[in-house]
């Protein structure tokens, strides 16, 4: 069977109505509805991005691998995205910050894409992760310590969200006072419209600041590192390879805690563990890559000529989204399950191909600490609702809880 982005087809959708990729994310089910879709379409499906926006939702495993891949077929450049040449898709369109293109490492292809990477994956590379970890641990307990003698705490807000660009600003060398600037114009950015344009602008003016530091008094830092990077032209594709690296991190890793303090503190399997039960936090932190991956949806490529995949049409200019927590799912691949065994990592979470997630061992060590410290610290936490009025944040991409309330015993 095969059918176009526009055109009507799917079984489950005769009235004309299409999927949206929100209902991917924004259920408490996210395996029953991906499952329905996979009966429905098999392992690629057409789904709607906005009303009158289609969109295929890659959830085949292969077809992942295939599409991530193939960047001479699938382009992670979003101008040659159809709909959005011919105005279908308004340049002021909410999918903007996700897919619009950006002259940056994620909108850029071949060469281009390798140039920009390089100094990405030799910055990772050069960490040293005793001394990070000693970071982390200490920046964790800090914050813990901001609410261990109130008894309670918002474990999203006050917690998960702030360590991804706290952990970065240290890798980065930033000072105390620059760390608190990062924080507070990050929040601005991704807060209320009116602050997000000003937000930006000291956002930026922070990283401008501290590289002009740097390329005129060297450390031992990743600003450093990406300075002294051959591949990197000037001042400025530093500044923005930095911006990068903050801003892609945030909402991932800090869902990842997030989900995986959920899972911590919900699943029998793992509530045990902090008194001397079974599974423990890598094993929460697999679970969640598998089940409920922080970017469950990854956007996105574009088709740069008519093919086909999985018996479906795709036209040049098609849209694909990477649906990776579909793709981890796959029975024609993971069969019964069981590849979700403790310790399988052939999850999709950090997708695949030239773009994949640069940074999985430092944000793996991020998560695994954050996750720790506030056991640790909090031995007998809890949540203060029923784990299933838990709410999530809205996003068609990312999966997480929107906040998580827990109780505990005030220590001084
Ligand atoms: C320290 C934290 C992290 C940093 C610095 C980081 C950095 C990045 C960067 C720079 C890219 C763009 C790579 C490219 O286009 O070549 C990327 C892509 C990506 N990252 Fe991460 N990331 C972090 C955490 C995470 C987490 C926790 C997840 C989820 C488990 C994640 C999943 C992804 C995915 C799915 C992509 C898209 C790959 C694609 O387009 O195919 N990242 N990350």
């Amino acid at each position: 069977m095969t059918s176009t982005p526009g055109a009507a087809g799917c079984p489950a959708h005769t009235s004309g109505g299409l999927l949206p990729l929100s209902a991917t994310t924004m259920t408490r089910e996210p395996e029953k509805v991906l499952q329905r879709l996979r009966q429905d379409w098999g392992s690629v499906a057409q789904v709607e991005l906005e009303p009158g926006v289609p969109a295929w939702l890659v959830i085949g495993y292969r077809e992942i691998l295939t599409v991530a891949r193939r960047e001479n077929l699938y382009s992670r450049d979003a101008r040659n995205w159809r709909l959005f040449q011919d105005g279908t898709v308004p340049p002021d369109s909410a999918l903007g910050p996700m897919m619009f293109y950006r002259p940056n490492v994620i909108g850029a292809d071949g060469a281009e894409h390798r140039r920009l990477r390089r100094p990405l994956d030799d910055g990772v590379a050069a960490i040293d992760q005793r001394r990070m970890r000693r970071a982390v641990e200490a920046l964790c307990t800090r914050l813990v310590s901001r609410f261990v003698e109130r008894g309670h705490a918002e474990l999203v807000g006050e917690y998960a969200t702030v360590i991804p660009s706290l952990a970065l600003a240290d890798l980065f060398g930033f000072d105390a006072g620059e760390s608190d600037e990062l924080v507070s114009s990050l929040r601005a950015l991704f807060g209320s419209a009116e602050d997000a344009l000003e937000g930006n602008r000291r956002f930026e003016r922070l990283l401008r600041r501290v590289v002009q530091d740097r390329a005129t008094a060297p450390a031992d830092d990743l600003t450093t590192r990406l300075l002294q990077h051959p591949d990197l032209r000037d001042e400025e594709e530093v500044v923005q390879s930095m911006a990068i690296l903050l801003s892609v991190s945030q909402e991932a890793t800090s869902d990842w805690i997030s989900q995986s303090l959920r899972v911590m503190l919900t699943d029998s399997r793992f509530v045990g563990r902090m008194r001397g039960g079974r599974l423990g936090v890598d094993d929460a932190l697999d679970e969640v890559l598998w089940r409920t991956p922080p970017v469950s949806n990854v956007p996105a490529r574009y088709a740069l000529a008519d093919t086909e995949l999985a018996g479906r049409m795709i036209k040049k200019g098609d849209a694909l989204i990477l649906g990776v927590a579909g793709a981890n799912q796959d029975p024609a691949v993971l069969g019964d399950g069981s590849a979700q065994e403790q310790g399988n990592r052939a999850h999709l979470a950090w997708s695949a191909g030239p773009h994949a997630c640069p940074a999985r061992t430092p944000a793996r060590l991020i998560a695994h600490t954050a996750v720790k410290t506030v056991l640790h610290m909090l031995p007998d936490i809890r949540l203060t609702i029923p784990a299933e009025e838990i709410p999530l944040h809205f996003s068609p991409w990312m999966y997480g809880p929107k906040s998580l309330p827990v109780s505990f015993t005030p220590r001084s």
